[in-house]
């Protein structure tokens, strides 16, 4: 059975839109677990933009199933993620002017600071996944340095349109799946993926989880938190 673990960034985005205290993705990781999520996901990012040090403090006090820290490979972030300790982090690329995280992490051109951070973390007890594209090299190189788990960038297929680009960068998806599982890392994947698209990649043996912000989010504004939820589980079981 494969894990949906949820992004709830985007309740912290609305939040911050007034700089208030409503709506809180503390609540929101509630309702989606108890909709049956199987993890949860924030974004510190280092500009605070939406999800701050205290919702990461409050999730991990409540959090029942897995709390998932996404994060840029900076000392500050570290500092902060051996504080709380969350059950794994995922590092990805992070540029302030991006709107959401753009591109897998090149793991190749960085592997030394990232092999360093995953060690680190690995004393701490906490598995790392790297986000990465789906891309063979990628690949090697996050088996190469220890990665507990890679998280396939789905956010190319997502957006391809017509059906000869959307096999084509599905297949990419499926090989790097395959290598990863391959080499014995844990499989993700995330990015982009919605209610129409996600059976595709969810129908994929290697993957064991999914990772859903913004398709997940949207809908639950106008049908709850729960049947958002619920909804994509039950495609997700389907596939
Ligand atoms: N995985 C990673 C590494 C991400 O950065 C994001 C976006 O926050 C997601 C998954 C979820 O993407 P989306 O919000 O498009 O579902």
């Amino acid at each position: 059975m494969k894990r949906l673990s949820i992004n709830v960034d985007h309740i912290a985005t609305l939040r911050q839109s007034r700089k208030g205290r409503e709506p809180d993705p503390v609540f929101a990781a509630v309702l989606a677990e108890l909709a049956g999520a199987d993890g949860i996901i924030v974004h510190l990012r280092e500009d605070r933009r939406h999800i701050q040090d205290r919702d990461l403090e409050e999730l991990k006090k409540i959090v029942k199933t897995r709390l998932n820290l996404e994060m840029a490979n900076t000392q500050e972030i570290i500092r902060t993620a051996l504080m709380i300790r969350p059950d794994m982090v995922t590092l990805v690329p992070e540029r302030r002017e991006e709107l959401t995280t753009e591109g897998g992490l090149e793991v190749n051109l960085n592997q030394d600071a990232i092999a360093s951070s995953i060690r680190t973390f690995h004393e701490g007890g906490i598995l790392v996944s790297l986000f990465i594209n789906p891309d063979l090299d990628q690949v090697k190189a996050a088996h190469r340095i220890q990665a507990d788990i890679v998280e396939i960038h789905t956010g190319v297929y997502s957006d391809a349109i017509g059906v000869k680009d959307t096999e084509k960068e599905l297949g990419r998806v499926i090989n790097a799946a395959k290598m990863a599982f391959k080499l014995g890392m844990k499989v993700h994947a995330g990015h982009g993926l919605n209610y129409q698209n996600v059976q595709r990649v969810s129908a994929i043996e290697e993957v064991e989880e999914l990772s859903i912000g913004h398709s997940i989010i949207s809908r639950a504004v106008l049908v709850g938190m729960e049947r958002a939820v619920r909804e994509m589980r039950d495609l997700i079981r389907l596939a």
